[in-house]
């Protein structure tokens, strides 16, 4: 892609110039676009960019583990892993509201990563994989540039709070773009081609209170359904799909037992910026073979649902 090739060039040219000798640290969330941005800046400058991947506990199965392997092995960009499970679950815990569980979540965040920057001598630079969308969005909303630690986080505030310049090389490329940039700096198709994830992660797909044996379940149903839906040829069709783990127990039978287990619900939709959507309209025997296999492998659910609900009314996430 010869316009992708260009601007690459030029984003780096811009990055030495912006950055000279300085450090720069960068906060990975494990999505697509702090991973390119992480990438295109480890391309312009080296060693002189930390990354910082803060795990929360609350992502899909696997991911975590392949960010890592993608930085420090493919790519050898040096990285710094906080294994923060246990404190996002501990200060979670109780909490139902699904706006405390982002401030929550958000704050934590920050924390972390604020520690972890903060050992990291002479930097000066915050890196973030800001898009146009975000910029736009933030502008309209408040008035100001964009500060937030990507909307991902929905925090603002920290580049001041830890007196840093922001680095932003994607501040004027749309989702499709950042997708193709990150394919011409060779990283996987089917990692730039990921879903949209949210910041708050998990925990806003578990109404109700969040725990870890509830977010292992959901990550095993999630996974099935996400594997179903790549097998079908489907996945780059769809927006975003997901399971929601419901807070609701319905009885059902397993061999000669009687079951009393969670509902899960799978949820499908069509898009182009998240802003409206459709519901995705599988096959019915699409759906009854994830169901199945969800039953069967899935210890603690007994039933799924599809949600067949377009934003607006809906929202694409439950929470
Ligand atoms: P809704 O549910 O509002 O979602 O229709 C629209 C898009 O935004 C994502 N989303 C979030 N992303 N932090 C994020 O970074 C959040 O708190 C959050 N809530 C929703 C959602 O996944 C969808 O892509």
């Amino acid at each position: 892609d010869w316009t992708m090739a260009a601007f690459r060039e030029e984003a780096i040219e811009q990055i030495r110039k912006q950055v000279g000798d300085a450090r720069v640290i960068c906060g990975l969330s494990g999505g697509v676009d702090s991973s390119v941005a992480a990438v295109l800046i480890h391309e312009a400058i080296g060693e002189q960019l930390t990354c910082v991947f803060v795990d929360t506990g609350l992502m899909r199965a696997g991911e975590g583990e392949e960010v890592v392997r993608l930085f420090r092995d493919s790519y050898n960009i040096p990285l710094i892993h906080v294994e923060a499970e246990e404190l996002f679950l501990g200060k979670l815990s109780g909490v139902d509201d699904p706006e405390k569980k982002r401030k929550i979540i958000g704050g934590l965040f920050i924390d972390v990563f604020e520690k972890e920057a903060g050992k990291i001598e002479n930097a000066e630079f915050l890196a973030q994989g800001t898009l146009y969308p975000d910029v736009i969005e933030s502008v309209s909303f408040d008035g100001g540039p964009s500060v937030t630690i990507k909307s991902h986080h929905n925090v603002g505030g920290l580049p001041e709070r830890m007196n840093l310049k922001l680095v932003e090389p994607l501040r004027e490329l749309f989702k499709d773009e950042v997708r193709a940039l990150g394919r011409e700096l060779g990283l996987p198709d089917h990692f730039v081609g990921r879903h949209p994830f949210p910041g708050p992660g998990l925990a806003i797909r578990i109404p109700g209170e969040v725990t870890k044996e509830k977010a292992d379940i959901l990550r095993k149903a999630d996974a099935i359904y996400l594997d179903e839906i790549r097998k079908a040829g489907l996945y780059d069709a769809i927006w975003q799909a997901f399971a929601v783990l419901l807070p609701v127990r319905t009885v059902g039978v397993m061999g000669d037992e009687r079951t009393y287990d969670h509902v899960l619900a799978l949820r499908a939709v069509t898009s182009t910026d998240g802003m409206t959507a459709d519901y995705y309209p599988f096959p019915h025997d699409f759906l009854g073979k994830c169901a199945t296999r969800i039953i069967n492998e899935v210890r603690g659910v007994n039933r799924v649902v599809y949600d067949v609900t377009s934003k607006p009314p809906g929202t694409i996430e439950w929470e």
